[in-house]
């Protein structure tokens, strides 16, 4: 029999790139769709028949039936916020914890890691990286100090082990001044939350996944964040803890690189970020204005403004040759339909320095633009590609050639059928 393989779909700019959408719709191709980094920082948006929905931690591929789903060793999981997130999807008539497999290694983001979160940003002033308080930064740096709570840790003795780290964040937080917290009630729901992740199958999912790739069945790994988000290769301080990018597949599901099949790269028609750094195409006029109102690019977790741009091919580039992308996947072109001239940064300059390569640190750094007409037509409704107008194929054969990559799907709208593959 031949062996599976693990393809994987990586935002691999800032996130927000569609990665909820395209893993819903890649889903009845794949037996299992399994998460390997990051937690409820995420924010992924679904919709099919008139039906959204928006996954913090629970994989992208629960609509399909016939589909397992796995939350990798490489997640931090919330035990509350996952059962509220379970509990949203029952009430819609799915039963995610039948179909659920969660890493007994993925570790535990206890309500004083959150606290901690806040605590850290508020110490950091205007540095602050602008996080979504959801306690990732702290659970990542518990996992790598050896002090943390891992899935594990709740079939033996668990009330100590957490009294034990919840005590010594307590210390930290005294030290920090940041005393004025209740956590009461949030306690109360997250050993809610431990009692029903017992529901779902607690296992060793390196084991399960490696079971499945013998069997000749595949994998689709689901990316969180994004590659600039990548605790090695974003933005760094300005970025999320995980491994986002293809390395972050291998260590957070326990799977070999010679079974990474295809990796496809999404991306948008133009650039977002949520949060606080560096952002050189960041546009600061009417025209980021009109991207964010028609893109609707407030964050899915925190609500927040996303800070938009034109689409910035340093950085696409970047992200395609450190995760080896062999297929891009470009989003949201419909939120261009209006505009006469769409921008794309082809290098950056500083000083007299004009460069295509990723900087160190990209702060100063200005973008260079080259124009490309506008395509003016409505997009939503067109599902073939020979009807996409001229100047719409121009802007793909654009982006194609200039990464050297080919663009595999092209979305033109939120739904599930808003989909073109090529
Ligand atoms: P993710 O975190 O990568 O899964 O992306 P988010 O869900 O945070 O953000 C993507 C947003 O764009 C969601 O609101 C989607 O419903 C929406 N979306 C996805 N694809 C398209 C598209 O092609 N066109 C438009 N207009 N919206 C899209
Ligand atoms: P999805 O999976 C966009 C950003 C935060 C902040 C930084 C660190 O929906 O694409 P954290 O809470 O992770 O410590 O925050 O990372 N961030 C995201 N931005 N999409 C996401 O996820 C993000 N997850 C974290 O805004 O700047
Ligand atoms: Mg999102």
């Amino acid at each position: 029999m031949t062996k599976g393989k693990v393809d994987a779909l990586l935002g691999i700019v800032f996130g927000d790139e569609g990665k909820g959408k395209v893993v819903d719709f890649f889903t009845p191709r794949y037996d299992a769709v399994a998460r390997y980094a990051g937690g409820p920082n995420a924010g992924h948006t679904i919709l099919f028949e008139g039906k959204k929905f928006v996954l913090r931690s629970i994989p992208s591929g629960i609509f399909c039936e016939n589909t397992q789903n796995f939350i990798g060793n490489g997640c931090v999981i919330a035990p509350d916020l996952f059962m509220k997130e379970a509990r949203e999807l029952e009430a819609a008539g799915y039963d995610p914890a039948k179909r659920i497999h969660i890493s007994m290694r993925a570790h535990l983001i206890l309500p004083t890691h959150r606290v901690l979160d806040l605590a850290y940003e508020a110490a950091k002033g205007k540095n602050k990286v602008g996080t979504t308080g959801k306690g990732i930064g702290p659970t990542y740096s518990d996992k790598a100090a050896r002090i943390g709570l891992r899935v594990g840790d709740i079939l033996e003795n668990f009330t100590e082990k957490y009294a034990a780290l919840k005590a010594r964040h307590e210390q930290i937080l005294r030290d920090l001044n940041y005393t004025n917290y209740d956590l009461a009630e949030t306690e109360r729901e997250w050993f809610e939350g431990v009692e029903y992740m017992k529901r779902c199958h607690l296992c060793n999912t390196e084991t399960e996944l490696n079971r499945l790739l013998a069997e000749g069945k595949n994998i689709l790994a689901e990316g969180a964040q994004g590659s600039l988000l990548d605790i090695d290769h974003g933005t760094y301080p300005f970025v999320s803890s995980s491994s986002t990018t293809i390395g972050g597949v291998c260590t957070g599901l326990g799977v070999a690189p010679r079974d990474i099949g295809r990796v496809f790269g999404i991306f948008k028609a133009y650039s977002t970020r949520v949060g606080a750094g560096p952002f050189p195409v960041e546009l600061f006029d009417t025209v980021g204005d009109e991207i964010r109102r028609i893109g609707h690019e407030y964050g899915a977790v925190t609500g927040r403004n996303r800070r938009c741009g034109w689409l910035d091919l340093v950085a696409l580039n970047y992200a395609i040759t450190i995760n080896g992308v062999s297929d891009l996947v470009l989003m949201k072109n419909d939120v261009l339909d209006t505009f006469d001239t769409i921008k794309v940064c082809t290098a950056y300059t500083k000083d007299g320095v004009t460069t295509t390569d990723m900087p160190y640190d990209t702060a100063g750094w200005q973008p260079i633009y080259e124009e490309l007409p506008g395509w003016k037509t409505p997009l939503t409704d067109i599902r073939q590609e020979e009807y996409f107008p001229e100047r719409f194929k121009n802007y793909i054969n654009y982006i194609e050639t200039h990464t050297n990559t080919p663009i595999h799907i092209v979305s033109v709208g939120p739904d599930r059928e808003a989909t073109i593959l090529r």
